[in-house]
């Protein structure tokens, strides 16, 4: 049984989860979801199109609110990245919503986490909400 499951979960989210974690059941922000080559094009997306109100250190002023540390952070943990990637495609930027293809938002979340200190890895952040709805924003990794 326990055999079958793993086999089940394995056929199930091997396609996404990292080969060196094959007995987890879910993946978060400490697994390294983003790639550095990501981070870098997510900062010129940043660079562009986000500084002008979130400012270069992401502290936002004002009524824009800031993309790092722990007024950012405490608001989302408990969250997905999928809600997050969403937060931004749908809403920003501000004045422009629904300007940035997918890509570009992918790209900027994985800046913004980067950012926040969670570990670059090997595989980029998926554009597909079906594969970030799996990820979580967490305050540790998992023990
Ligand atoms: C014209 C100004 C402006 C620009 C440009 C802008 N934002 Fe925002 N952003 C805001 C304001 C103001 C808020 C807070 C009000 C709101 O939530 O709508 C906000 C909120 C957010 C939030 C939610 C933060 C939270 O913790 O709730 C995220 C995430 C975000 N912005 C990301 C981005 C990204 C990424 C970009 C660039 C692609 C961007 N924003 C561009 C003004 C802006």
């Amino acid at each position: 049984m326990i055999f079958k499951n793993k086999f089940l979960a394995s056929l199930l989210f091997g396609a996404f989860m990292p080969a060196a974690l094959p007995a987890q059941t879910s993946v978060s922000v400490w697994d390294g979801v983003f790639t550095p080559g990501q981070v870098a094009r997510g900062r010129t997306v940043y660079a562009e199109i986000c500084t002008e109100c979130h400012e270069r250190a992401l502290t936002g002023g004002g009524e824009t609110r800031p993309l790092a540390g722990d007024r950012f952070l405490t608001g989302w943990y408990g969250e997905t990245v999928g809600t997050l990637f969403d937060r931004v495609r749908v809403t920003m930027p501000l004045t422009k919503p629904g300007t940035l293809n997918r890509q570009q938002v992918a790209d900027v979340v994985a800046f913004v986490l980067y950012f926040n200190n969670f570990p670059a890895g090997k595989t980029e952040l998926s554009t597909r909400l079906e594969v970030l709805n799996q990820i979580r924003i967490t305050n540790e990794p998992r023990r």
